[in-house]
């Protein structure tokens, strides 16, 4: 079983996926983790956002320690405004994409692999037979990851976590290579009024109905 979850930031992909994941025995990779681990890699070498060259970050690529995912430094708000912005560059995308690919078709463990991130229906699984586009308005997400940031003991206030991720979104849903969006195979599930229980039933619901 091969399933693509994409999704905007906090909307819920991540916890429906690991949920599936768990529910069948599915490998499950968190792409958005590989392009933060990148960042975060690249920032320690003292590479900014704002300084980041396309080449130099693909390159990095190769050198990179992917037990960086495990890292809880890739969740800080700065490292995910880098995965922002290297995840525009092709070439960065161009070197991700036979990882996550291979990942899928020789998944290290369980009966089935599922990712989630942005393009995962679209562009790096497109023959996927099972794929989720997840979504909910964005101030309820931004809600959501002001709670979990303040849970997590960050000061930060709800207006710049709105602003941060209205910039985000802009980013990537606006770039010109894999943009964010909903493929038209893709069971959309909007989850602004639903907890992660009624998203996980509603998902196996639909895993049901395409037979697989
Ligand atoms: O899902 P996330 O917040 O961990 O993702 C971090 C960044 O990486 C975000 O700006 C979107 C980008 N990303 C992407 O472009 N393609 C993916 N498949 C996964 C994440």
């Amino acid at each position: 079983m091969i399933i693509a979850v994409d999704g905007s930031a906090a909307s819920g992909k991540g916890t429906l996926a690991k949920r599936l994941a768990a529910h069948f025995d599915l490998a499950h990779l968190d792409t958005g983790g590989l392009y933060r681990a990148l960042a975060l890699y690249l920032m320690r070498q003292r590479i900014s956002a704002e300084t980041a060259e396309e080449t130099v970050a693909a390159a990095a690529i190769a050198d990179l320690d992917l037990r960086l995912i495990d890292d809880p430094a890739i969740r800080d708000d700065a490292v995910a405004h880098m995965a922002s912005v290297i995840a525009a560059m092709p070439a960065v995308r161009a070197g991700f994409l036979r990882l996550q690919r291979d990942f899928a078709s020789t998944p290290p463990v369980g009966t089935g692999a599922i990712l989630d991130g942005r393009d995962i229906g679209s562009v790096v699984l497109p023959d996927a037979p099972i794929k989720f586009f997840v979504d909910a308005d964005i101030e309820i997400r931004a809600r959501r990851r002001t709670n979990e940031l303040q849970a997590a003991g960050q000061s930060v206030m709800f207006r710049d976590v709105l602003a941060d991720m209205q910039a985000r979104d802009a980013r990537d849903r606006g770039r010109t290579i894999a943009p964010l969006r909903a493929v038209e195979d893709a069971k959309q599930i909007n989850t602004s009024d639903m907890d992660a229980d009624q998203v996980f039933i509603a998902a196996l619901a639909y895993v049901e109905t395409t037979g697989t």
